[in-house]
């Protein structure tokens, strides 16, 4: 297996006009914790994460602003800033001091559909805490899952540019290859592509401590009056629970716990799920059943982040 620079996803940015909406929703409802804002900002931490902020939350124009993923030390940020270069990847800004309140050393760049995206190391992080019996909060940023109106060629610049590696792939009959999972360390996927009409936000997903706490979790964000799309059950990809809700940016928020690791990485075979198989999309069978008409609930706005870096 070759040698992977990106170590873990760290963080979500995200940019909506109803910003106060959203960022109650995340602090109220969905349980995590504000650790700096303003009127326009928002950085919000999940308890047993390590990380100072999971989501970043900013009044505008709605559009992803930025991924943000770790690199284990400084040697492994430049070296990987060298190698982009070299592969003809667009730069925001080459390795430097971060301006954010966690600090950090990094650099920015877009993707091969223009989603900024940063990789940095020295960030300060948080004192976490285990999320505790019962507690219906995230314990930490599971992963982001992107639209894309051409997957192959998305798919192929996160494998061949960032490193990432496919761990399985939904399929259909008539429309072949659906969603590509991606992993860039022994958890299933940190990040996955969906095909979709244009590129957008498909979900992020946050990770509860257990069935116990996740079934809490969903109910929670029912009584809170927020719909909840698909769910409740568990997928085959990945093996982990889903329940994905709409939140008041129009953005789909997943709960899921137990995500599936790959312990050995050089004896894992990707599979082909075809999705006919009611299991591939739900083992349990208690979610609805996915249709276009649900798949759609999560193609979202088209993203008017692309090639251009977010302000902060
Ligand atoms: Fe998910």
């Amino acid at each position: 297996m070759t040698e992977r620079k990106i170590s873990h996803l760290r963080y979500l940015a995200l940019a909506m006009p109803n910003f106060e909406e959203e960022r109650d929703f995340f602090i109220k409802h969905w349980g995590l914790i504000e650790v700096k804002g303003d009127e326009n900002t928002s950085y919000l931490a999940a308890a047993g994460s390590d990380e100072a902020y999971v989501v970043r939350l900013r009044k505008g124009e709605k559009r992803i602003d930025l991924v943000g993923f770790a690199a284990k030390d400084r040697a492994d940020v430049d070296s990987f800033y060298q190698e982009l270069l070299a592969k003809d990847v667009q730069m925001v800004h080459p390795p430097q001091a971060l301006s954010q309140f966690d600090g950090g050393y990094g650099f920015r760049f877009f993707d091969v559909d223009g989603r900024t995206l940063e990789i940095s190391t020295e960030n300060k992080g948080q004192a976490s805490r285990p999320v505790k019996e019962r507690e219906a909060i995230p314990v930490k940023l599971s992963h982001v899952v992107f639209n894309t109106s051409n997957l192959a060629k998305t798919t192929q610049w996160w494998l061949d540019v960032l490193g990432f590696s496919i761990s399985d792939s939904l399929v259909s009959d008539h429309m072949g290859d659906m969603m590509h999972f991606l992993r860039c360390n022994k958890a299933h996927h940190s990040i996955a592509v969906a095909q979709g009409p244009h590129h957008s936000l498909h979900h992020m997903s946050f990770e509860m401590r257990g069935i116990e706490e996740w079934m809490r979790g969903a109910g929670k964000i029912l009584r809170a009056g927020t719909r909840m799309v698909w769910g409740l059950g568990r997928h085959n990809a990945g093996d982990n629970t889903f329940a994905y809700f709409i939140d008041p940016a129009g953005n789909t928020v997943e709960y899921t716990t137990e995500l599936a690791t790959i312990e050995d990485e050089d004896a894992w075979e990707p599979h082909k799920l075809n999705i006919r198989e009611v299991s591939t999309q739900d083992q349990w069978g208690t979610a609805n059943p996915m249709s276009e008409f649900v798949a759609r609930e999560s193609f979202n706005d088209v993203d008017h982040g692309l090639f251009v870096a977010p302000p902060l």
